[in-house]
C-alpha cells in the first residue's frame, strides 16, 4: 500500500538519522540487485514525473533509469515545452500532475517554488536541485563516503568554494549525521545565514586552512545554474579557491575528494585532483541512481 500521510523530500533535514540509516541499507541491497542483474520491480504501473526548469545530465538519467529499473515509468517535462513556461501557476501544475502520477521530482530555481508545488501535490515531491538545496546529491555523497570509509559521524568535511545549494545541504547533513564542516568561501560569496540552522561549521578566510586535517574535501562549480550573469565577477573573486594537490596535501592522508559534477578542470579543481586517486566523483554520480531508487521506494512504500 502507498504510504499515508505523504512524505516529501524537499531538503536534507526532511528525513531523520534513523530514516537515513534505513534508506542507506535499502540502497545497498538495491545496488547489489542491480549489479547482479536481479529483477526488482516494486514500482510496476507507477509513474514518476520529472519537472526540469534547469539543465541536467545526472539527475535526469538517474531518476529516469532508476524508475525504469524499479519496473515503473518516468516522464520528463521541461519549462520550455510544458505550460509552466507559459505562466501556468506552479500550484495548478502540482494539482494536475499529482493526479496522474505517483511521485514527482522537481528541479527549479527558488526553494519557495518547490514548496508551493509540494503543498498542492497529492503525491511525494522530491527536490532534484533548487537554488538553496540539492539533498539527493548530498545523500548519494554520504552513501559514497560510508562505502569508502565507514561512518561519517565525527569526521571533518572541508567545503572550498561557493556558498551554494550543495553547501547548504552539506550543513543540514552535518546536523543529521553529526560531523563538522570547515567552510571557506571568497569575500562577497559568503553563506546566507538565514539558510543555516546548525553550528557544526567553522569559517576559514584561507581555503587551504579549511582543508587542514579534513577527511573529505568538497567543491563545486563557481557559478551555479541561474547565476550565469555573475560568471566574470566570480572568476575573479574565486581566484585561489581551486582545490589542487597543495590543498589536498593539507587534508588527512586518506582524505577523499568529492565534486557533484559537472566540473571545470583548472577552475574549482585541478585535473590531477579530480582525476587522481583520492577522487570518488564517478562513485558519487553512480550512487545517485541507487540512493534515489531506495528513496522512491521509501517515500512510496515506507519500510518494507
Ligand atoms: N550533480 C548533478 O545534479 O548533475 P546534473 O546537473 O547533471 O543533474
Ligand atoms: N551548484 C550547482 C550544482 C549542479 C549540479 C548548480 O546549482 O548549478
Amino acid at each position: 500500500p502507498i504510504q499515508k500521510p505523504i512524505k516529501h523530500y524537499l531538503q536534507f533535514s526532511d528525513l531523520t538519522l534513523d530514516e537515513y540509516e534505513y534508506v542507506i541499507e535499502r540502497a545497498r541491497i538495491i545496488k547489489r540487485k542491480f549489479k547482479n542483474y536481479e529483477i526488482y520491480h516494486p514500482m510496476i504501473d507507477r509513474t514518476l514525473v520529472m519537472v526540469f526548469d534547469k539543465n541536467s545530465t545526472r539527475t535526469r538519467l538517474s531518476f529516469e533509469a532508476g524508475m525504469h529499473q524499479l519496473g515503473g515509468a518516468a516522464i520528463y517535462l521541461n519549462t520550455r515545452d510544458s505550460q509552466l513556461g507559459r505562466g501556468e501557476p506552479v500550484e495548478d501544475a502540482g494539482q494536475v500532475m499529482s493526479r496522474m502520477c505517483d511521485i514527482i521530482m522537481v528541479r527549479t530555481f527558488g526553494q519557495d517554488i518547490i514548496e508551493r508545488f509540494a503543498a498542492n501535490s497529492r503525491v511525494p515531491v522530491i527536490n532534484g536541485l533548487t537554488n538553496e538545496h540539492h539533498p539527493c546529491q548530498v545523500f548519494a555523497d554520504i552513501f559514497t563516503y560510508i562505502e569508502h570509509r565507514g561512518s561519517i559521524t565525527g569526521k571533518t568535511v572541508a567545503w572550498v568554494g561557493d556558498a551554494n545549494n550543495m553547501l547548504y545541504s552539506w550543513l543540514q547533513a552535518a546536523e543529521v549525521f553529526g560531523f563538522h564542516v570547515n567552510v571557506s568561501t571568497p569575500h562577497g560569496y559568503e553563506m546566507d545565514m538565514s539558510l543555516v540552522s546548525t553550528d557544526r561549521f567553522t569559517l576559514f578566510a584561507n581555503p587551504a586552512d579549511a582543508c587542514e586535517g579534513a577527511h573529505l574535501v568538497n567543491t563545486d562549480v563557481w557559478t551555479s545554474m541561474g547565476y550565469e550573469e555573475e560568471n566574470a565577477a566570480r572568476l575573479k573573486a574565486f581566484d585561489g579557491w581551486i582545490v589542487d594537490s597543495a590543498k589536498m596535501a593539507r587534508a588527512a592522508p586518506d582524505a577523499l575528494f568529492m565534486h557533484c559534477l559537472p566540473a571545470h578542470r583548472g577552475e574549482e579543481v585541478s585535473a590531477d585532483v579530480i582525476d587522481g586517486p583520492q577522487s570518488v566523483v564517478w562513485d558519487e554520480a553512480e550512487n545517485r541512481l541507487h540512493i534515489q531508487k531506495a528513496l522512491i521506494e521509501y517515500l512510496l512504500l515506507g519500510r518494507i
